[in-house]
């Protein structure tokens, strides 16, 4: 028993409808007063849309700008960067629960500086993945989370309802531990509910607890009734490469580890098969949200294994988003305004852009 199992149904839903009527009123609502783009909200297929978002990279991730926008490392203009890199989406990774007021309500001018993002994002004509992050806090307390991740989606989801169809919600990254298998099954039925009341067919993207991982993918119960989902995973194996020397996970303190026998690609691609395994049984969409390996490894392994897992993801149907633009596991160096090339022609080889130029 769980306290989503002894909790009343109607308390519940009471709860769904306070939490919409609370933000609902006549808050902040850019796009319904003065849309951000003039491109209306139409209704797709979530398979299309997963084969539109292609290529992405994390980005915005613990950026100073949330705070205090003077301390900004992220501008703008990096969206066309992306965008003329060859990527097609950018997954912006939010934090927001340390940015809302004492009734849950969000911060006025953290939702300002996120509809600019948005908009200069959507401008370039990237994709973006509206990505709830506080995956830390809903790991340590799944009731918190619960208030928070639902106060977030009813006021963000109302916000962005007319929004173009390239604006896609993702729900809440990497669950885990006090939000268990059971309890995040429950969970997300609940903020898809809060979603649904303002974005009936917006695609949303969901993963398994256990932090996104693959082993987890057999135990997510999605509404077999809602086909507007993009499944999720994410893909660091193996951590002993890919995490080396990280500080949050000291257990893989081993430095040198390379990436790249046999071995190593075997153990990809059946990895990779069981997700394409579970999407065709399940009949969804997936979306690999996060990858890379961290900064310590070899740089030639590193982009060994990151053209590996970004090939074999597209061969499988995958779209993929690359952890991360800046900050750690970079793929473009903020400080010497440059592309880290190796990784970057590693997640979109040099012969793609060429043949793209010349088409
Ligand atoms: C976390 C990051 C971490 C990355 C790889 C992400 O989901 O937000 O803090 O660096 O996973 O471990």
């Amino acid at each position: 028993m769980n306290s989503f199992s002894t909790r009343s149904r109607a308390g519940a839903i009471a709860g769904l409808f306070l939490a919409i009527a609370a933000v609902g009123g006549c808050a902040n609502l850019p796009w319904a007063e003065k849309p951000l783009s003039e491109t209306p909200y139409t209704p797709i297929d979530a398979f299309a849309q997963n084969q539109q978002m292609g290529r992405g990279v994390a980005v915005l991730s613990e950026d100073p700008g949330w705070s205090d926008p003077a301390k900004a490392r992220f501008k703008p203009r990096y969206f066309k960067l992306i965008h003329d890199a060859g990527f097609s989406t950018v997954r912006m990774v939010l934090t927001t629960f340390d940015h809302m007021d004492g009734e849950l309500k969000l911060d006025p001018q953290y939702l300002a500086r996120l509809d600019r993002m948005v908009k200069a994002a959507l401008d370039q004509g990237l994709t973006v993945i509206l990505d709830e992050h506080d995956y830390e806090i809903c790991g340590k307390d799944a009731v918190l989370c619960r208030a928070k991740l639902n106060a977030f989606w009813s006021q963000v989801a109302l916000r962005y309802k007319d929004a173009p169809n390239k604006l896609v919600f993702e729900m809440l990254n990497e669950p885990h531990q006090a939000m268990t298998a059971e309890m995040w099954n429950a969970q997300l039925v609940e903020t898809l509910a809060i979603m649904r009341a303002t974005n009936p067919t917006r695609n949303v993207v969901i993963g398994p607890d256990n932090w996104n991982g693959i082993e987890a993918l057999p135990k997510l119960v999605l509404p077999p009734d809602d086909q507007h989902i993009i499944a999720t995973f994410h893909y660091y194996h193996p951590m002993e490469f890919t995490h080396q020397g990280a500080a949050w996970v000291p257990q893989y303190d081993k430095l040198g580890v390379g990436w790249g026998s046999d071995a190593d690609y075997a153990l990809l691609n059946k990895e990779l098969d069981s997700v394409k395994a579970w999407a065709d049984v399940n009949h969804r969409p997936i979306f690999l949200g996060e990858f890379g390996a961290y900064e310590n490894g070899a740089m030639a392994d590193r982009a060994k294994w990151t053209y590996a897992v970004a090939r074999g993801a597209e061969a499988r149907g995958f779209s993929w988003a690359y952890w991360q633009f800046d900050k750690d596991f970079i793929v473009y160096d903020i400080d010497k305004d440059a592309w880290v090339e190796p990784i970057l022609h590693a997640l979109i080889p040099l012969a793609d852009k060429i043949s793209e130029a010349t088409r």
